[in-house]
């Protein structure tokens, strides 16, 4: 059976009367690629942050493998972030930016090398290890803040739009490097984006979020084909929404009534009622 990573129960994250999250529940499996997706301001770093430990929450609670993590700082929860600007240090080589963690968890200097040496290699960058950041484009740039999240073998890795500094071509290669890596490392994928086809493509399960709600939660496929409700249909792929009149909900299927007066029965979401809807048909 397949272990929960993390488990936000109903949690709530408010700045002073501005409230982020609102009753956020999700349960994010281990070994998973897991994805938030949501416009500009939904709340996705918020949520980040809160389960790296650089936020308090307002109410609800966190659980990472089982265990309530409310009192347990960022540097001691098993997890590690790639930041949405990768901050790397500027007066470092490659290796020595890699190296700094593990030096900092207390690994002596060869135990370090001999882990920053196997990361980049597994992020392609063994030949630009004794460069500096400004000696590097932005995508290997990106992918030593990836080595970086990597080497002290995190049990979840937290990636921040990790992709969105860098051109399509390029973007696209990193993001089957990413899903590799997943696979290869079987850490656990929190990864971010306000792209949609990003998340449809890379991840085994997305929550799609706005205003500070999760609005649906699924695998690419369920979200697409069965969206929850106006909000998600509009924002997953291309989408023609008709206001029409709801006359009858019965199981998972419900009969509306269109603007011509005509008569037709479609799917409905979960919790449909009747009266006013929106029928969502795919091109
Ligand atoms: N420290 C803070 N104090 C007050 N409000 C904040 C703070 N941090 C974030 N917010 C607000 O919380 C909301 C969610 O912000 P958040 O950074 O999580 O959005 P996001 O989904 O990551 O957006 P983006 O895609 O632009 O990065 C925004 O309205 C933001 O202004
Ligand atoms: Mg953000």
């Amino acid at each position: 059976m397949t272990e929960i990573a993390i488990d936000i129960q109903d949690m709530t994250k408010r700045y002073g009367d501005f409230v982020a999250l609102k009753n956020v529940s999700l349960s994010i499996m281990d070994n998973e690629f897991f994805t938030l997706l949501g416009p500009s301001g939904c709340g996705k770093t918020t949520l980040l942050r809160t389960i790296a430990g650089f936020e308090d929450i307002s109410e609800g609670a966190i659980k990472l493998y089982g265990e309530d993590i409310a009192d347990l700082p960022p540097n001691k929860r098993p997890v590690n972030t790639v930041f949405q600007q990768y901050a790397l240090f500027p007066h470092m080589d490659v290796t020595a930016n890699v190296m700094f963690g593990l030096l900092q968890l207390g690994q002596d200097q060869t135990t370090a090398r001999n882990r920053a040496n196997e990361v980049l290699e597994m992020v392609q960058l063994t030949q630009f290890s004794d460069r500096l950041p400004s000696q590097l484009s932005g995508g290997q740039q990106q992918r030593v803040a990836l080595a970086r999240a990597l080497a002290p073998k995190p049990k979840v890795l937290l990636l921040d739009e990790p992709l969105s500094a860098l051109d399509l071509k390029l973007r696209q290669a990193v993001r089957r490097e990413l899903q590799q890596i997943q696979q290869e490392t079987g850490i656990t994928f929190v990864f971010v984006t306000h792209d949609q086809e990003e998340a449809l493509t890379m991840s085994d399960r997305i929550a799609v979020i706005a205003d500070g709600h999760v609005q649906q939660v699924g695998t690419a496929r369920e979200i697409y084909e069965a969206p929850q409700n106006k909000f998600v249909a509009d924002f997953i792929g291309e989408t023609n929404l008709i206001d029409v009149s709801v006359s009858a909900v019965s199981g998972d299927s419900a009969t509306c009534i269109l603007p011509g007066g005509a008569r037709f029965t479609c799917p409905a979401a979960v919790g449909a009622l009747m009266g006013q809807g929106h029928l969502s048909v795919r091109p």
